[in-house]
């Protein structure tokens, strides 16, 4: 089957802007007390919850793989664009990043311990986001973690052009409330919504509210991970 068009583009946009995305992110994280405080509470509860390993989805150049590794988790990455997956291993050379797109990951059911989607399903149209959080619900372990970050807002934002770069790439904010529905949807339970402000000054400016969700794969009955 052909892949869609929105696929075929996002990893085209992602391998035009790598290097100069890479540059210009490299310290955000260090800006952003708050969100490391969320990364740093899922870090916590996968690690408490001793259900596996965990990969971040859409991890671009591997900086917050590398920041999760760096509080104890046993991560890797995996991403849609193949010059992102090298510049993330060339940068983090002790961690894994393989290519691969989040509605077809190649891990078996219940691989997961946990997984982070930062900003990365922001490049996934609403009528395909029921398939990916089915696929999520399928490689987590009973008792596994997702956390999604992501911006607030309702209308779809297409470029056209990225830091002088010519680029075909739609970014899709979307309201907590209806991600946390469609997470429910595919069986996993939200557990935490966090939205912060917008940043306003600084060298990250933002111009919307900024989502944080954590949802859990129900532990069920019987179906803990063997010893
Ligand atoms: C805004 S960047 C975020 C990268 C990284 N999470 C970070 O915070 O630096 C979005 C990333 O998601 C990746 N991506 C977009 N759609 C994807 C998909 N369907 N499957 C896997 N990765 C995807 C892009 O290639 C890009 O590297």
């Amino acid at each position: 089957m052909a892949e869609p068009d929105f696929l075929t583009r996002t990893r085209a946009a992602y391998d035009t802007i790598t290097e100069p995305y890479t540059e210009w992110i490299a310290a955000e994280l260090a800006a952003r007390p708050l969100d490391r405080a969320v990364l740093g509470g899922f870090a916590e509860l996968v690690t408490a919850a001793d259900a596996g390993p965990v990969v971040e989805i859409g991890c671009g150049p591997g900086r917050i793989t590398a920041h999760l590794n760096g509080l104890g988790l046993a991560v890797s990455g995996i991403d849609l664009a193949p010059r992102m997956v090298a510049r993330a291993r060339q940068d983090h050379p002790h961690l894994r990043f393989a290519e691969g797109s989040m509605l077809g990951l190649d891990l078996a059911d219940g691989a997961l311990g946990g997984l982070v989607a930062w900003y990365s399903i922001i490049h996934v149209p609403d009528e395909r986001l029921p398939d990916v959080f089915a696929e999520f619900h399928r490689v987590l372990a009973p008792g596994g973690y997702a956390q999604l970050a992501f911006a607030v807002g309702d209308e779809v934002v297409h470029r056209d052009e990225l830091g002088g770069h010519p680029v075909s790439l739609d970014f899709h904010p979307r309201r907590p409330e209806r991600v946390a529905d469609l997470l429910r949807a595919a069986g996993l339970q939200p557990r935490a919504q966090v939205v912060r402000e917008p940043d306003t000054d600084g060298d990250y400016p933002e111009q919307a509210p900024q989502a944080f969700l954590l949802a859990r794969k129900p532990l069920g009955t019987g179906r803990r991970r063997p010893e």
